[in-house]
């Protein structure tokens, strides 16, 4: 019997013709496996454009499915902290459509900055942060461009009150983070990370494919009525994670490794869960800077 493993063991080999051979019979030994169908499908037709610089799929993945709820409790937790801590100054980091900027800002904030490298995402959010029913006069500065390179571009004396990112850190290459968050340091004393609690694995590992083809096959299921999320979003996300010649999107770590980084750069984290998710838990990481 071909499972969805044997797919994605393939993949990783970057054999892409043998992969579409093996869903092909892992659809037909297993006609219950949402994931195979998927597999079976999609692999010869995956999108060339990244998934967010044309990003109708993604958008249509995170206003349906489980995200649905994950987004209402991600927005609840953020909300509340807005709240409380009543920043003027707020910078958010790979703000997609900016739906939770726009839901989390409260009136004192003054002044956003949004740093989203998906021109068409960003035009969104832009419009989102400003659309009616949000304070007038807040000013709104757009960077098009990754986290990286637009903090290295800034003054010297340009701070927020509270940096803020929901589950767009793990787009970052793990090698520039300890330096990210060195900047970070710098210029914030409140950095607020809403992220996916993966467990550790080494990449393309036996452990890792068995959990990526557990977690997509619940993935996928979710989106039965949303075939376009599943070509467009779901597989070249879970693609680009095996296939080297596949853009990659995601570099996922535990929660506990993105708190030792940022306990690295000077600050202290407290961790609270946000929302059980079919990828893995979401959680919230809210760090201050050490005096
Ligand atoms: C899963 S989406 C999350 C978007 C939004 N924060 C939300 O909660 O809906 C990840 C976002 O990170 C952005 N991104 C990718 N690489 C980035 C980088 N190096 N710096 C900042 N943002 C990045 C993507 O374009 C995308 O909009």
């Amino acid at each position: 019997m071909v499972t969805t493993i044997d797919v994605l063991e393939a993949l990783a080999a970057g054999d892409w013709d043998g992969a579409a051979e093996r869903a092909a019979v892992a659809g037909a030994d297993d006609p219950g496996s949402q994931l195979a169908l998927a597999l079976d499908r999609f692999l010869g037709d995956l999108p060339a454009p990244g998934v967010y610089e044309a990003p109708s799929a993604f958008e249509a993945f995170i206003s349906n499915g489980g995200n649905v709820v994950l987004y209402e409790r991600a927005i609840a937790a953020l909300a509340a902290l807005h709240a409380d801590e009543q920043p003027e100054t707020v910078l958010d980091i790979g703000c997609g459509d900016g739906r939770v900027t726009a839901a989390v800002l409260g009136p004192s904030t003054a002044r956003v900055d949004l740093v989203e490298p998906s021109a068409e995402l960003l035009v969104a959010a832009r419009a989102a942060v400003s659309a009616p029913g949000t304070v007038g006069g807040r000013e709104v500065v757009g960077h098009q461009a990754g986290v990286t390179e637009v903090l290295a571009g800034l003054d010297a004396d340009v701070r927020w009150d509270l940096v803020q990112s929901t589950f767009a850190l793990h787009a970052t290459h793990p090698d520039e983070r300890p330096a990210l968050f060195a900047a970070l340091a710098d210029r914030t004393d409140r950095l607020v990370v809403v992220d996916f609690d993966v467990p550790a694995f080494e990449d393309r590992s036996p452990e890792h494919l068995a959990y990526l083809a557990e977690r997509y096959e619940r993935g996928v299921r979710e989106y039965v009525d949303h075939p376009e999320v599943v070509t467009g979003f779901l597989l070249p996300v879970l693609v680009g994670q095996l296939d080297p010649s596949r853009p990659r999107y995601t570099f996922e770590q535990p929660t506990a490794a993105w708190a030792e980084l940022v306990e690295a750069a000077g600050f202290t984290v407290e961790v609270e869960p946000v929302s059980p998710y079919w990828w893995a838990d979401a959680t919230l990481l809210s760090a201050t800077r050490r005096a």
